[in-house]
């Protein structure tokens, strides 16, 4: 799919791996739809001026997701890719006193179900366009779980599970769908831990590329050893990625 000149939505726009996408993608020539929950960075994405419109949508509501879709039918009606980028992690584990009760619908939600209405509702608007696709941010993590975050992990291997799935639905259409497993990266989410991270620069660059090239199923960076490596030696892994 040639990256340029299309319309894009992309939540989770205004920081870390989104906010490097829709820089580099509006840069390519792209109309950017930009979402986010809070207007965090609005004044940078602005300089990108009539390359993006900015859309402010709490994901873990229905209800905005719902007008967001709505806003996009009137506005955007030629829409080309979705990437879906937004995602929270809570790391205390369930037995810790700094647990969130509270949190764990929103996690789900926002990581996971937003994903599936945002899916169902803007499909009949995808399906319209001559090649479309659907990119969902995903995670070595969806593959096998560390010890926490354990509601993070599960969202995405919900997305991990449900990206598959819907591959196999749009199999006989012009929509796509493209999920990148991603490894430990250099963002907000991950502030203050973790080392040998890659820059939100580098993987916004390889999620390009795997647009680009029309890739269905991506592993990035150290993510790339994961499949191999369950297979060979499947307890080694599992205790590595428990302790991350
Ligand atoms: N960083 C990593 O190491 C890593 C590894 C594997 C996978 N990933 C995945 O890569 C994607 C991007 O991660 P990142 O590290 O770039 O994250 P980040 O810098 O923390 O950015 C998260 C984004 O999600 C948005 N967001 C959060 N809750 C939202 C809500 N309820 N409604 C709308 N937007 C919401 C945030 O908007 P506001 O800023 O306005 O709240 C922000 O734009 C995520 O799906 C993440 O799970 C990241």
């Amino acid at each position: 799919m040639q990256l340029t000149d299309k319309t894009i939505l992309i939540t989770g726009a205004n920081s870390g791996i989104g906010l490097q996408l829709t820089l580099q993608l509006a840069a390519l020539g792209n109309r950017i739809v930009a979402v986010s929950r809070t207007q965090n960075n609005w004044s940078q994405l602005q300089t990108l001026g009539d390359r993006i419109r900015l859309r402010q949508c709490d994901l873990s509501s229905k209800a905005q997701v719902m007008q967001l879709a709505e806003n996009l039918r009137h506005e955007h009606p030629a829409l080309d890719i979705v990437i879906n980028g937004a995602a929270i992690q809570l790391t205390p584990t369930l037995l810790a006193p700094e647990f969130d009760f509270s949190g764990i619908e929103t996690e789900i939600t926002t990581n996971f179900t937003a994903i599936v209405w945002l899916s169902a509702l803007l499909l009949p608007q995808l399906q319209t366009r001559p090649r479309a696709m659907v990119v969902n941010l995903s995670s070595g993590l969806a593959i096998h779980p560390k010890i926490g975050s354990a509601v993070y992990c599960a969202s995405k291997a919900a997305l991990h599970s449900f990206s598959q799935a819907l591959r196999f639905q749009l199999e006989a259409t012009n929509v796509q769908v493209c999920e990148i497993l991603l490894p430990l990266v250099d963002t907000p989410m991950t502030a203050g831990r973790g080392s040998g991270k890659l820059s939100p620069q580098l993987v916004a660059g390889q999620i390009i590329h795997a647009i680009e090239h029309e890739r269905q199923e991506v592993y990035l960076g150290k993510a790339k050893l994961l499949p191999p490596l369950m297979r060979l030696w499947p307890g080694l892994v599992r205790l590595i990625l428990k302790k991350q």
